[in-house]
C-alpha cells in the first residue's frame, strides 16, 4: 500500500513511519511538512516541501497513494497558523485534492473532546474537521486520542525540565480534572491497523492509555517516575491566563495559550478506550514508559 502523510515529519507522524516499516512493508510513505524532517526517512520514505493549506503541493504529495494520513494539527495558533486556518480550510483542501486524485482512503486524527459546542476553539475546530471528513464521501476512519506521550513528546518533556529547573510542577486550579495519557506507538499501530482493516471506515475511535489520572495524580507520578524533587502548585486560572495573554502577545510561538487552558480546564479521557476494545492492544503505561529506556531514548 502507497501512503502519504500530510504532516508527517511531526510527533505522531514519525512514530507512524515507524509502525508502518515494522508491520505494513511494501509500497511507498510520501511525507509534507512545510520544514525538512530533522532526521533521515526510511530508505523507502520521501518528503515533499509543502503545506495543507496549498492545493498544489497536495496533489503533488497525494498523486498515486492507496491512502492518506491527515496529522497536521495546531495546539497553540500564531499569526499565521490558525485553527480555523488549519483544521478547516486545510482539511476542505486535502479532502478536495484527495478526492480529485481518487484516493479515496482517509485516517484522521482529532482529539478526544472534539464537539459541535465545545468550549475550545481548538475542539470546535477538529470537529467541523471530523465533519468535513463524515460527508466528502471518502472512506475515513478518526482517531481521537487524549494526550500523547512517547520519544519526543512535548508533554512529558515541558513538565521533566520544570521540575528539574524549577522544581515546581503547577497544576491548573485545584488539579482534579482528570487526563488519559496514551503511548504514540500505541496510537500509531492502531492508526497503521485501521488502514488496512475495512470495518474502521466510518468508525470514530478514542483514544487513552491504561490508567486515568487527574492533572494532580500525574504530577505525582511525574516526580516519583523521574525522581524529580518537585513542589505541585495549583495555579488559578485567571492567573495563568494573565501569562498566557502575555505569551500570546510576545512569543511567536507561545508554550501556554488561553485556549490551552479552556481545555485542562475539562476532562480528557477515552470512554470507552478504543486501543483495546476495538483494536485489542494491550496501552504501554505512563510510568513503565518514564521507567524504561524508551523514556532516554532520543526522537525517532
Ligand atoms: N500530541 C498530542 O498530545 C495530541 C493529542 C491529541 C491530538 N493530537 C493531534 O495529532 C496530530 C499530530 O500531532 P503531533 O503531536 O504529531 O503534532 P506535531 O508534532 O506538531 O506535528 C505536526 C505536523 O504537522 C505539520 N504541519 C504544521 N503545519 C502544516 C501545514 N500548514 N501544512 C503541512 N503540514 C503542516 C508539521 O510540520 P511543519 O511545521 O514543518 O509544517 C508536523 O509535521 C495533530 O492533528 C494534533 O492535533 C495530538
Amino acid at each position: 500500500m502507497n501512503i502519504t502523510i500530510v504532516g508527517g515529519t511531526g510527533f505522531v507522524g514519525r512514530a507512524l513511519i515507524g509502525q508502518w516499516e515494522r508491520f505494513s512493508p511494501g509500497g511507498w510513505i510520501r511525507v509534507l511538512s512545510r520544514r525538512k524532517p530533522g532526521k533521515p526517512l526510511p530508505a523507502n520514505a520521501e518528503w515533499l516541501a509543502g503545506s495543507i493549506m496549498d492545493p498544489e503541493s497536495l496533489s503533488r504529495a497525494l498523486e498515486g497513494a492507496d491512502a492518506v494520513f491527515h496529522l497536521t494539527g495546531i495546539l497553540a495558533e500564531t499569526r499565521t497558523q490558525t485553527y480555523e486556518k488549519i483544521h478547516v480550510e486545510g482539511t476542505r483542501n486535502l479532502i478536495e485534492r484527495a478526492k480529485a486524485l481518487g484516493v479515496r482512503r482517509a485516517v484522521y486524527v482529532s482529539a478526544i473532546g472534539a464537539s459541535r459546542d465545545a468550549v475550545s476553539r481548538y475542539h470546535r475546530t477538529k470537529f467541523q474537521a471530523e465533519d468535513l471528513f463524515r460527508w466528502s464521501g471518502l472512506d475515513v476512519t478518526t482517531f481521537r486520542p487524549s494526550v500523547i506521550f512517547g520519544p519526543g513528546d512535548r508533554f512529558v518533556s515541558l513538565f521533566a525540565a520544570m521540575g528539574k529547573k524549577f522544581h515546581v510542577l503547577p497544576v491548573i486550579g485545584p488539579g482534579t480534572n482528570r487526563i488519559h495519557p496514551v503511548y504514540v506507538g500505541d496510537l500509531a499501530r492502531a492508526m497503521a491497523l485501521s488502514a488496512e482493516r475495512p470495518e474502521t471506515i466510518g468508525r470514530t475511535y478514542s483514544i487513552g492509555g491504561p490508567r486515568i489520572y487527574t492533572y494532580r495524580e500525574l504530577m505525582e507520578t511525574f516526580i516519583a517516575s523521574l525522581h524529580l524533587k518537585a513542589l505541585i502548585l495549583p495555579q488559578p486560572p485567571a492567573l495563568l491566563g494573565l501569562g498566557a495573554t502575555l505569551q500570546e502577545w510576545i512569543l511567536p510561538v507561545p508554550f501556554l495559550t488561553r485556549e490551552m487552558i479552556k481545555m485542562a480546564l475539562e476532562d480528557n479521557i477515552a470512554m470507552p478506550n478504543d486501543l483495546s476494545l476495538s483494536f485489542n492492544l494491550n496501552p504501554m503505561g505512563l510510568e513503565a514508559y518514564l521507567e524504561s529506556d524508551l523514556y532516554r531514548r532520543p526522537a525517532p
